[in-house]
């Protein structure tokens, strides 16, 4: 049987680094993956590499049918897969909802002339947009609806990563990729998160990839877990099996493990 998300082999080298080397890895409809290893372990250019930022120097990809090597960010986008970055990188100036609204131009079919010259179809276009982005803002209740006007300047830091996953869920994703959503949060954002991420597997059914140095995140929430080293897959398996595999804990864990235990 074929992984919605497939990779075989893959690898990525920078000049002398070998950041991602021949890494099979794949994602499922209904199941949350974690990815964990250290600093510099090939985590984010795994997803650099899964959205077309980086093509991928060896290796096969598939998603859902498609061949994913060669595509662009915008294309990966149109066939499915939603992402957030690891630094939020939100449109400082622009209203929240303005924000949940632009990862889903990449989708839209009048594209910019539309834009420009406000067929009746764009504007269709822009209502259907706008009542997306506003179903993905109210996923996570009080937090974004209330301030759907604010500049996303203004937001609480936690809001800002809420809403960066809004923007990813606004674009009706399949698979949403998810660069360290924890990071900077407190305790209670964190168990808050880790209920988010559970409801958008139990409700929507998406595939999620959550890279995360958070353990009790990663061990509340992942199906299965994926180590990575030096660019190369050393684990895989439940949190349990990752998290005594000697290897992970020479590499990685050490003291973190013990912390969750
Ligand atoms: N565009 C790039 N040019 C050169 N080297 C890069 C580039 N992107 C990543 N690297 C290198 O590839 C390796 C893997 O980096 P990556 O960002 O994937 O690590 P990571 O596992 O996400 O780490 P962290 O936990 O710190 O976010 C690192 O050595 C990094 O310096
Ligand atoms: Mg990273």
């Amino acid at each position: 049987m074929s992984h919605l998300l497939e990779l075989t082999g893959v690898s990525k080298r920078f000049g002398g680094v070998q950041a991602v080397n021949e890494v099979d890895f794949h994602a499922d409809p209904g199941e949350i993956v974690g990815v964990i290893g250290p600093n510099g372990a090939g985590k984010t250019t795994l997803f650099n590499i899964v959205t077309g930022f980086y093509r991928p120097d060896a290796g096969k990809m598939t998603f859902d049918g498609h061949n994913l090597v060669g595509l662009k960010p915008n294309q990966v986008t149109r066939i499915g897969i939603a992402r957030t970055f690891q630094a939020v990188r939100l449109f400082a100036n622009m209203s929240v909802i303005e924000n949940a609204m632009v990862g889903q131009h990449t989708r839209t079919r009048s594209g910019v002339f539309g834009a420009i010259l406000h067929t009746r179809r764009t504007v269709e276009e822009e209502r259907r947009i706008q009542l997306k982005a506003q179903e993905a803002l109210a996923f996570f209740g009080d937090r974004l609806i209330p301030r759907i006007n604010q500049l996303a300047s203004e937001l609480a830091y936690a809001d800002r990563r809420r809403l960066e996953i809004a923007r990813a869920m606004a674009t009706e994703p399949k698979l949403l990729l998810l660069d360290e959503p924890a990071a900077g949060m407190n305790p209670a954002e964190k168990d808050g998160l880790i209920e988010l991420i559970g409801r958008l597997r139990d409700e929507k059914g998406y595939a999620i990839v959550l890279i995360e140095h958070d353990m009790p995140v990663i061990k509340g929430v992942c199906d299965r877990v994926v180590a990575l080293d030096y660019g190369s897959k050393i684990a895989e398996g439940t949190y349990d099996e990752v998290a005594s595999n000697r290897q992970v804990v020479e590499a990685y864990l050490g003291k973190a493990a013990s912390e969750v235990q």
